[in-house]
This record gives C-alpha cells, sequence and structure tokens, in this order.
C-alpha cells in the first residue's frame, strides 16, 4: 500500500491560507502521501503554497475574488469571511471542468479541508465527496469555543473583570480571561465565524494535530461532543518532518551563529506570523533582552512594527549593547531552531504549532499569548503541562529580564526544562508503533481506504 504513489487514492486536501493553517495541512499531505495516497493541494491565490517545494503534490488554485487592497493589507476575519463566500462556486468549478491536473469528481475519495474554509465542504456535500475536517487549534480551544456564546447571549461579552480570574467551570485549568476571543474584525463576525467553523454538517470525521497524552479530558469531551471520529495524529511536524511549508524566506544564517553559543544559553524569540508589536514593545522586549544578559535570536518580521520596514527605528545603544550576543533575522527555519542544543528557552506568542514544535523539542517557554486560542494554549503550557512560565500585563523591561533569568538560570526554569523534556518523550513515544497518534493515524488510513 505504501507504493500506490501517483495512482493512489486522491485526495483533494485545502488549507487555511495563514501560515499557522498552511503547516499542518502541508505536513498531513506528506504524511498521506507516505501513506500510498495522491495528493492534490487545492489553496486559495491569496497566500498560495510554493508548489515547487513539493513536487509531489499537485496543486489547484482556487480563484479567491480577492482585491489587491485587500491581500495588501489583510484583514484577518474579513479575508476568512469573503473567501468563505467567493470559494465556493469557483472550487466546485476547478473540481467539475475536468482540467488537465485534475481527474474527474468521482475518482476523488476525499476533501480533507481547513475547518475554517468551511466552503470546502458545502462543495463536497454538493459531488457527494466525503469529507473531514482538520482543525488547526488545540483540542481545548475547540472544546471551550462554544462557550463564548454562551457568554454573548448572557451579555457577557465583553468578559467583565469581575469574572476574569475565575475558573471556567469543566474546563480547569483555563479562566474566562483565557477563552480564545479575537482582536480583529467585529465579535459578531468572529462569533459566526465559530459557530460556522466548529459545526461538523456532512463531514465524516475531524482530525487534530494534537497528541492523545496532552489533551486527555479535552479530547473526551470533543469526543461526547461531536457525533464523528476524532483522530488526534500530532505531532504532525514529527510525522513530517521534511516538509517545507514556510511562506516566508527562511534566514539559515543564525544556524551557524547557533553552532558558535554553549548549550542552553540561547533564548529564542518570536511571536509567530501574525502579531504586530508597537514602538514601546518593541524597545521594552529589546531593552529585557539585553539587560538579562542572556545570548538571544529573535525573530522580527518584516512590517510586524507598523511604521517601521524592519528594525531600522531600533535604538542604537541597543544594538551596540547586544551586538557579541544577539541575532535578529526576519524569519528563522525554527523547528531546526529548537531542535539545536544551544537553544535552552522560548519566548513564545505560543500559536498552537509553536507550541507543539517546543514541546517536541524539549524547549520550556516564556508565554507571551497575543490573541485568541493563543490565550488557552498559554494556559495549558503554564497550569496543566507546567511547562511555561507567564508574562502577564504590559511588557515591561524588567518583567522581561527577570523571567528569562527564571527560565534560563533558575531551578523553576531548569524544572520546567525537565518536565518539557519528560513531555517530548511521550510526543515521541505517540508517534512510533503502539503510540496513540501512530494508531489514529492507521485508522483515519484505514478511512480514508473505505471511501
Ligand atoms: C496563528 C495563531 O496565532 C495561532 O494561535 C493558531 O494556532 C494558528 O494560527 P501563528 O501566529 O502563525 O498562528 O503561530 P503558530 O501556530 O505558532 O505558527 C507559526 C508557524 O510559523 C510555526 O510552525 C513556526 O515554526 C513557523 N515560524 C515562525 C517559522 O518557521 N519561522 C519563524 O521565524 C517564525
Amino acid at each position: 500500500m505504501e507504493s500506490e504513489g501517483r495512482n493512489g487514492k486522491k485526495l483533494i486536501l485545502v488549507p487555511g491560507p495563514f501560515q499557522g493553517h498552511l503547516t499542518p495541512m502541508l505536513q498531513l499531505a506528506t504524511i498521506l502521501k507516505s501513506k500510498g495516497f495522491s495528493i492534490t493541494i487545492a489553496h486559495t491565490h491569496f497566500n498560495s503554497p510554493d508548489s515547487s517545494a513539493h513536487p509531489d503534490f499537485t496543486f489547484l488554485c482556487i480563484p479567491d475574488g480577492l482585491s489587491e487592497e485587500e491581500v495588501r493589507n489583510p484583514d484577518l476575519m474579513s479575508i476568512v469571511q469573503r473567501l468563505n463566500v467567493n470559494c465556493e462556486s469557483s472550487f466546485r468549478e476547478c473540481l467539475t471542468r475536468g482540467t488537465n491536473h485534475m481527474e474527474p469528481v468521482d475518482k476523488i475519495c476525499c476533501i480533507i479541508y481547513d475547518a475554517v474554509v468551511f466552503f470546502s465542504e458545502a462543495v463536497a456535500r454538493d459531488l457527494k465527496v466525503p469529507s473531514i475536517a482538520l482543525h488547526t487549534s488545540s483540542a481545548a480551544t475547540t472544546i471551550v469555543r462554544p462557550i463564548l456564546l454562551q457568554l454573548k447571549a448572557q451579555g457577557h461579552i465583553p468578559i467583565p473583570d469581575s469574572m476574569l480570574q475565575a475558573l471556567v467551570p469543566l474546563h480547569q485549568p483555563l479562566r474566562f480571561k483565557d477563552l480564545p476571543l479575537s482582536n480583529f474584525g467585529s465579535l459578531d463576525y468572529f462569533l459566526e465565524l465559530v459557530v460556522l467553523a466548529s459545526k461538523i454538517r456532512s463531514s465524516s470525521a475531524i482530525i487534530f494535530n494534537t497528541i492523545h497524552c496532552l489533551e486527555e479530558s479535552p479530547l473526551a469531551q470533543l469526543h461526547q461532543h461531536y457525533q464523528v471520529p476524532i483522530f488526534p495524529i500530532g505531532p504532525l511536524h514529527k510525522l513530517a518532518p521534511t516538509s517545507a511549508v514556510s511562506l516566508l524566506q527562511e534566514d539559515t544564517g543564525c544556524i551557524p551563529w547557533l553552532d558558535k553559543q554553549t548549550h542552553n544559553s540561547v533564548i529564542y524569540v518570536s511571536l509567530g506570523s501574525i502579531a504586530h508589536l508597537d514602538q514601546d514593545q518593541l524597545s521594552e522586549m529589546a531593552w529585557g533582552l539585553a539587560n538579562s544578559k542572556q545570548p538571544f535570536l529573535w525573530v522580527i518580521r518584516p512590517g510586524s512594527i507598523p511604521g517601521s520596514e524592519w528594525i531600522e527605528s531600533m535604538d542604537e545603544e541597543f544594538k551596540e549593547c547586544v551586538k557579541d550576543r544577539a541575532c535578529i533575522v526576519k524569519w528563522a527555519p525554527q523547528k531546526k531552531v529548537l531542535a539545536h542544543e544551544a537553544v535552552g528557552g522560548f519566548w513564545s506568542h505560543c500559536g498552537w504549532n509553536s507550541t507543539l514544535e517546543s514541546i517536541g523539542e524539549g524547549v520550556p517557554i516564556i508565554c507571551q499569548p497575543c490573541f485568541g486560542d493563543q490565550n488557552v494554549n498559554a494556559r495549558y503550557l503554564t497550569h496543566e503541562w507546567k511547562v511555561g512560565l507567564e508574562l502577564e500585563g504590559e511588557i515591561e523591561r524588567g518583567t522581561i529580564e527577570r523571567a528569562v533569568r527564571t527560565l534560563m538560570k533558575k531551578k523553576e526554569g531548569e524544572e520546567m526544562r525537565q518536565r518539557v523534556l519528560d513531555l517530548k518523550h511521550k510526543c515521541d513515544v505517540s508517534i512510533v508503533d503502539g503510540g496513540s497518534s501512530c494508531h489514529y493515524l492507521s485508522e483515519l488510513v484505514e478511512l480514508l481506504r473505505s471511501f
């Protein structure tokens, strides 16, 4: 079966067009390819993946109808909203017009789609093709999202100050302040999106990029909530370690720099692919890092500081002060960085991919969630798995300096490192024969072959 190759059963995979969504879908594609399926990635024109990095896949571009202005200044929520409206008919047309690239619809065995691009499910249902949803956030995030709707109905959004610190019943360790609210666009549309993206409709199953041992309780709740099989088959990046997924050019120059640093000495800093910083926050982060005296590798995405191209506005005094122990890049090969023995800690926004990548390499985290599911992940890192340190409140240099020192130098940090190494081991066990992710992956493959 592993060698069915190009003639294997045909799967169409539809990723969400953002880094944190493309990454797990392309990894899943690589895994399913290795199981003998033939893979077509049906992607929007917006943020289209690099097809040359995946010669084994067929790529199908869905016309998305976004204007140049929408693409230049993407507003996350409205992009998702527009894609779900615009792409339904164009995707259907792509699948039915039977170009040279495409097989007839009746040869497609399943459409696997990111839950945020649910137009795909409507097309699958219409064409009578089985479909499966991929949720790219944690199980804990998915199970608590409906609570936001209840709170809205009770008039409790924005969440009143008096409730913020209270624990969410049945969902400990989450507090109401950790619930995954978005910072983008209107609240009403966000909540509408929550409803639409969490509906299973005609789909046959749900895939999660998570691991049973990390999220036993939320996964059990999901099993009760949904009447279809749930497949927790993460961490996908460990099952598909060579899958090229980056939308931005990686600066590999930081690896020789890491080679010169001592074991566990470097703190790696990245706030992911979406978050922005203002000038004051940038300056506080910079001086917090400088004053900690630790070497650091810092990813600052071009355009992530409004008003600046990159780091030209940064204090010259800071640059001079850290020149012997800092490496600042526009985009890093993050998985290689986290796997490097010089890296002893990660200061992260706690996006779900980054969370899994850090756990997967046994690197403890300073948690600075920016929005949405990152709050849930941060709370799990600090209070469930106890492998992270919470940075709460305003970004302030003194707090940062103390957090970096604690993580990198103090007993508390060392204890977190031991616990995260333990989790890493459990993740490693989950993906080999007899492990939970390996087992669920076999079940998923069996289901796909049965279509
Ligand atoms: C967004 C949301 O912020 C996140 O909470 C949600 O779970 C997915 O969508 P993002 O900001 O992209 O995610 O964060 P994350 O999920 O961590 O994904 C970022 C990806 O970019 C990771 O796979 C990471 O390895 C990669 N990355 C990041 C790089 O390859 N290089 C970098 O320099 C920074």
